[in-house]
C-alpha cells in the first residue's frame, strides 16, 4: 500500500459530505463512512439504505486495492435512524431489567435490522457508567455501578457473534465499545468547551478510582467479548495525584489509549475517534492529527474534514513527525476488522433479512424487554396490576407519544415528538386492556365515574450535552406534569403515576398523593409492553440501574457513598405476581 492509500483507511467522512461526490470515495481511498444522527438516504427505507451503501461501496471498489468501505452508524436502540425498525428501551431501562440475555437478544435483533440496509459497524454498545443524571447521555448508560454496565457488555457478543466467528454472516455487525473512558463522571461545571456544562466535561480522579469505576467495563469488553472497535470519548481527565488543572482530552491520551487499553487490557481492534473530536485538541490541525496519532488513535471520524485529514496526516508522516510503524499498525487494525467482517468476499448488502425489520417476532423481544424494563417505586394498597374491567382515566403528555417515548437517536439525532415511528404508545396498549378508557391529556375531561387514574408524566427527547442539567433542562417535574398529578390524583381514589424519561425525575413532593408510581424510562417503539405488567399480565422485576435522588441537588449521588440518603437507593423494585387470566 502506498502511504496514500494507507492513510485514506484511517479517514472516515460522513454522508453527507460525500453523497453529492461519490468518487471522492474513489479518489481519496476512504476507509469509512458513517451515518451521523439523522443522516439518513432521502429514501429512508430498508431498500434506500442498502442502494445508498452499495453504490457507496463501489466507489471503494473502484480504487486499485479494491479495499471495501466499512459503514457505520449509531444503532444505540435498535436500527433507529431507520423509520419501521423495531426500537428498544434506551440502555438505562435495559439496565433496570437485570436480564444480560435480553440485552444480549436486542443486539443480535438490532444487527439483523442494521446489516440488512448495509450498514456493518455500529457506535454501540455504550459501556458509559452515568454518575451524574445531570449528563445528558444518562439514559445511553445502562447504570451507575461498573459491575452492572460490565455485564450488560454481552450486548457487544449480540452484536458481534460468540468470538466473532460469525461476523460474516448476514447476523452481525462490528460493535464499538463507547465512550473511552469516564464520559458519564464528569465533574459539573467542568467543560472545557465551554459550551456544555457536563457532557465532554472534565473527570476528575485519581488513577485508582478510574480504573474501578470507569475502565472496569472496557476490561470486560475487550477480553471477554473481544470488542472489535471502541470510541475514545469527547472528554477529559484531569488526575488528582499529578495535580490538578491539566486535563487531558481523551483523544490525545497516549497513557491510557496505548499503554492502558491496548498493552495493559491488550486491545486489538482498533480506535475511532468521535466526531470532529480530534479538533477539541489544543493546537492547530496538523498539531491535533499528529497527536491523536501518535496517542493510539486509529481511525479518525473526520465528518466534514476527512480530505483535510488526509493532507495533513500524509504531509506529518513526510515530515518524520508520525512514525510508519504506527500508520501500519493502525491499518492492519483496520484491515483485519474488514476481513474479520467478510467484506472482501462479500462486499455488498445481503438484503435477505430485511424482511425482518420490524417484525411481529422482533417487536416481541422489545415488546418483552420494555416489561423487564418497568420499575415499580410504590403500590400503596396493591393499586397494580390493575384490573381488567376497571375503568380508566388516562392523562399526561407522555400517555400517547410514541416520539416521547423513543427519546434522542430516534431518527433524527435529537429525537422528536409527535407520531415519528410505527409502533404502540403507552395508551394504546392500555386500550388493548381494557374497553373503559377516557383520554385526556391535560386532564380537563370529566373524570366522573373513573376507577383509577393513570397519569404518564415525563421528558421530551434530547441527545448529548443539550440535555445536560443547566443547559436548559431540569430533573424537576414540568409544571404541567406537577398539575396533571394534582388534578388526577387528587380527584380519583386510585392514582398510578408512570415517568416516561432518560432519567430520574424529582418527585419528591408528589409521591404522596400517589397510590402506584412506576419509572418507565424510554420504552421504544412497544409501548404495549408496559400495560403487559400494568395490567398483571406480566411481573414487575426490574430494579433501579441508577440512584434516585430527592432533589436535584443531590447529584451526584450514588451507591457506595458514604452519606447515601435517596429517595430510593440503587437496586430498589418492587415485585407483582403475575395474574392468571
Ligand atoms: C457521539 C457518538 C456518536 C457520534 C456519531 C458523537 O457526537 O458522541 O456517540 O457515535 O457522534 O454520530
Ligand atoms: C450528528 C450527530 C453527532 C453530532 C455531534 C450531529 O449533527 O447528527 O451524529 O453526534 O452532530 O455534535
Amino acid at each position: 500500500m502506498t502511504l496514500e492509500e494507507k492513510v485514506g483507511q484511517m479517514a472516515q467522512a460522513e454522508r453527507g459530505a460525500i453523497d453529492g461526490d461519490r468518487d471522492q470515495i474513489t479518489t481519496l481511498a476512504l476507509g469509512s463512512v458513517l451515518s451521523g444522527g439523522g443522516s439518513v438516504p432521502a429514501d429512508n427505507t430498508p431498500a434506500g439504505w442498502a442502494d445508498m451503501v452499495d453504490a457507496y461501496q463501489a466507489k471503494a471498489l473502484a480504487t486499485r486495492l479494491k479495499i471495501p468501505l466499512l459503514y457505520g452508524i449509531d444503532s444505540v436502540h435498535g436500527h433507529n435512524n431507520l423509520v419501521g425498525a423495531t426500537i428498544f428501551p434506551h440502555n438505562i431501562g435495559m439496565g433496570a431489567t437485570r436480564d444480560p440475555a435480553l440485552v444480549e437478544r436486542e443486539e443480535q435483533i438490532t444487527a439483523i435490522e442494521t446489516k440488512a440496509t448495509g450498514p456493518q459497524w455500529v457506535f454501540a454498545p455504550c459501556v458509559c457508567v452515568s454518575r451524574d443524571l445531570r449528563w445528558g447521555r444518562t439514559y445511553e448508560s445502562f447504570g451507575e455501578d461498573p459491575r452492572l454496565v460490565s455485564e450488560m457488555a454481552v450486548g457487544i457478543e449480540g452484536f458481534q457473534g460468540e468470538h466473532k466467528r460469525d461476523m460474516a454472516t448476514n447476523r452481525h455487525v462490528l460493535a464499538t465499545a463507547k465512550h473511552f473512558a469516564g464520559d458519564g463522571d464528569t465533574k459539573f461545571g467542568s467543560s472545557t468547551s465551554g459550551t456544555y456544562t457536563i457532557d465532554q466535561g472534565v473527570t476528575v480522579t485519581d488513577r485508582r478510582t478510574f480504573a474501578k469505576i470507569d475502565l472496569a467495563p472496557y476490561v470486560t469488553a475487550v477480553r471477554k467479548y473481544g470488542v472489535g472497535s471502541i470510541m475514545p470519548s469527547f472528554s477529559s481527565v484531569d488526575w488528582t495525584e499529578d495535580g490538578v488543572g491539566n486535563p487531558v482530552k481523551m483523544s490525545a491520551h497516549e497513557e491510557l489509549l496505548t499503554e492502558v487499553l491496548k498493552k495493559k487490557i491488550g486491545f486489538d481492534g482498533f480506535l475511532i475517534s468521535d466526531w470532529a473530536a480530534i479538533q477539541q485538541i489544543p493546537g492547530d490541525y496538523a498539531t491535533q492529527v499528529r497527536t491523536s496519532v501518535n496517542a493510539g488513535m486509529d481511525m479518525f471520524m473526520e465528518p466534514y474534514s476527512a480530505p483535510q485529514f488526509i493532507q495533513t496526516l500524509i504531509a506529518e508522516v513526510k515530515a518524520g513527525r508520525v512514525k510508519m510503524s504506527r500508520i501500519d499498525d493502525a491499518v492492519r487494525r483496520i484491515l483485519t476488522a474488514k476481513f474479520e467482517l467478510g467484506l472482501f468476499e462479500h462486499p455488498y448488502t445481503d438484503r435477505s433479512l430485511a424482511k425482518t425489520i420490524g417484525s411481529p417476532e422482533h417487536r416481541a423481544v422489545a415488546r418483552q424487554a420494555v416489561a423487564e424494563s418497568q420499575v415499580l417505586l410504590k403500590n400503596a394498597g396493591r393499586a397494580l396490576p390493575l384490573r381488567k374491567n376497571a375503568r380508566i382515566y388516562v392523562a399526561g403528555a407522555n400517555a400517547d407519544d410514541i416520539g416521547n417515548q423513543a427519546g434522542g437517536w430516534t431518527v433524527t439525532w435529537q429525537g422528536s415528538s409527535g407520531n415519528i415511528i410505527p409502533g404502540t404508545t403507552i395508551l394504546d396498549g392500555i386500550k388493548q386492556n381494557s374497553s373503559h378508557v377516557t383520554y385526556s391529556a391535560d386532564a380537563s375531561a370529566s373524570m366522573a365515574g373513573s376507577d383509577v387514574g393513570v397519569v404518564v408524566v415525563g421528558e421530551t427527547p434530547y441527545a448529548e450535552g443539550v440535555g445536560d442539567v443547566g443547559n436548559g433542562h431540569t430533573l424537576n417535574l414540568s409544571d404541567a406534569d406537577k398539575a396533571a398529578i394534582d388534578k388526577v390524583c387528587g380527584a380519583i381514589r386510585t392514582c398510578v403515576v408512570l415517568d416516561v424519561a432518560g432519567r430520574p425525575q424529582i418527585v419528591t413532593d408528589q409521591l404522596s398523593e400517589m397510590d402506584a408510581f412506576v419509572m418507565s424510562w424510554l420504552p421504544g417503539s412497544e409501548g404495549a409492553g408496559v400495560a403487559d405488567v400494568l395490567f398483571g399480565k406480566r411481573p414487575f422485576t426490574g430494579r433501579l440501574p441508577v440512584t434516585w435522588p430527592r432533589s436535584e441537588a443531590q447529584e451526584p449521588i450514588n451507591v457506595g457513598d458514604r452519606a447515601y440518603k435517596p429517595l430510593f437507593p440503587y437496586g430498589y423494585g418492587l415485585r407483582t405476581r403475575p395474574h392468571h387470566h
